[in-house]
């Protein structure tokens, strides 16, 4: 059994099942490096401030060290009869260097360290997902090059509307992406992490010893931290009290999500017999126990679900933390669970999407079948009509009516004669119907600034990355 990090005044061992009840060990383990680097910069703050001596800092530098070493190198499990990752290390540091590992909590609280450990992992796994986001921006740019002279029906309301270039359809969901490694980027930029705010009140180590600790520390781990402030604690109550930077990760996690579960949807939509454009790959779908037939998008579907998850563990943060009375209240240990659950699938998601998507193949015949409905091309007919000088509205009558003249009659737009067009307007004919109704055409045809059809294919995110 763990030693805990207090009971003086309990004359009562605490009851098994609330033990069991309020511990986090089982998943705080996962901030164990985070809490060591605070312990080494609390251990160098306790030497320059003559708390401690230089050789007892060194043995507690060397044992924190060697329990990095143990926990990267996956040597080392966490002991579940610990109370949380802070009790855990204490215990361990003890068994290395014995009665010393008593001055290392010195004037030290774990609510200060829970705020550290948790604004790191913040900050190590945000740059993580950034690099994700860049490889799936490569992945979205590598199947909007192969199919660079590719179109598709574009939709409005699931109903067909007009056409768009493929390079066009994926970059819709590029810009999703690089907004997301934007709000990302700022996010990691804007960390700060403190040290020296005690349980709240902040301590009696002076400001000269957690700067020079700081300076120490952060000189081997620049490299790291290029981005982040580290400063001495502004506020200890804020500090300690505070979670709405797990709360913007989350916010920034759910949007991210949002667009995984849209790009999600449309290639379910697309793969089904009703649409058939693209086929998906063999390897990340899944079959029926019963159907024979079925390949289903097992993927993609559960990328859908999770939404429900990940949108959940936001909204069980901004719930527990609403209302809570300053400083810090153990509510707050449940900040946790939502915050790993969400990194980690947002993790899973984003490597095995970006594997998905460069997988993708499109499906020519049916894809063409679907650009040959005439009424994909009725909005660039009613541009023609303006251009050559007939009032928008006007326009607009005209086409409404050849389309649905057409349907009535079961006939094709471009089978109808240059005396049954010019029964709708002057200007309409044979030859200029086949023009303008050509996928190329109406793709061509817009030149506005948002259209992207310049470009052969979606940017990547690389030039962002760290
Ligand atoms: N395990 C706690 C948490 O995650 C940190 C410990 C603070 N506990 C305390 N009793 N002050 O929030």
């Amino acid at each position: 059994m763990a030693k805990k990090m207090w009971g003086g005044r309990f004359k009562k061992a605490i009851d098994k099942g609330f033990f069991e009840f309020q511990k986090s060990i089982q998943y705080d383990y996962r901030l164990a490096e985070y809490d060591i680097y605070h312990s080494i910069i609390h251990v160098i703050a306790l030497k320059e401030a003559k708390i401690i001596s230089s050789a007892e800092a060194t043995k507690l530098v060397s044992a924190l060290n060697a329990i990095f070493k143990e926990i990267n190198e996956g040597k080392l499990k966490p002991d579940l009869s610990a109370e949380d990752i802070h009790t855990f290390i204490q215990n361990r540091v003890e068994k290395k260097v014995g009665s010393i590992a008593s001055k290392l909590h010195t004037l030290r609280s774990r609510n200060d360290q829970v705020a550290f450990d948790e604004k790191w992992y913040c900050y190590k796994e945000g740059v993580s997902i950034l690099a994700l986001l860049n490889i799936l921006s490569l992945s979205l740019n590598s199947l909007s090059k192969k199919y660079k002279d590719c179109f598709l029906p574009g939709y409005t309301h699931t109903q067909r509307a007009q056409v768009v270039s493929f390079v066009d359809y994926i970059g819709a969901f590029f810009y999703m992406f690089e907004r997301d490694f934007d709000r990302l980027d700022n996010f990691v930029k804007s960390l700060s992490i403190y040290v020296g705010s005690g349980a709240l009140a902040g301590s009696a180590i002076p400001k000269k010893a957690y700067d020079e600790a700081l300076r120490k520390f952060l000189e081997k781990t620049r490299a790291e931290f290029k981005y982040t402030k580290s400063e001495i604690v502004k506020n200890p109550l804020d500090n300690v009290s505070s979670r709405d930077f797990v709360v913007e990760f989350l916010s920034i996690l759910s949007i991210l999500q949002m667009h995984l579960s849209r790009i999600a949807e449309d290639f379910i939509l697309y793969s089904t017999t009703e649409f058939n454009f693209f086929d998906l790959p063999e390897e990340f779908c899944t079959g029926s126990s019963l159907m024979p037939h079925k390949k289903n998008p097992d993927f993609l579907e559960l990328v859908r679900g999770y939404t429900g998850r990940i949108y959940g563990n936001l909204t069980s943060l901004l719930t527990t933390m609403k209302g809570l009375p300053l400083t810090y209240n153990r509510d707050m240990q449940l900040d946790k669970e939502p915050l790993f659950s969400s990194v980690e699938i947002i993790t899973q998601e984003l490597k095995i999407m970006a594997q998905f998507i460069k997988e993708i193949k499109l499906n020519h015949d049916s894809i063409g079948h679907a650009l040959e409905d005439e009424s994909l091309y009725a909005t660039e007919l009613v541009e023609f009509l303006v251009y050559k000088g007939v009032p928008f509205s006007e326009a607009h009558a005209i086409i409404g009516k050849l389309v649905r003249h057409a349907q009535d009659k079961k006939k094709k737009i471009k089978s109808l004669s240059d005396a049954q067009l010019k029964h709708f307007h002057k200007e309409l004919n044979h030859r200029m119907i086949n023009k303008i109704m050509n996928p190329k055409y109406a793709v061509i045809s817009k030149k506005s600034p948002a259209s992207l059809k310049q470009s052969s294919s979606v940017k990547s995110l690389k030039k962002k990355t760290r």
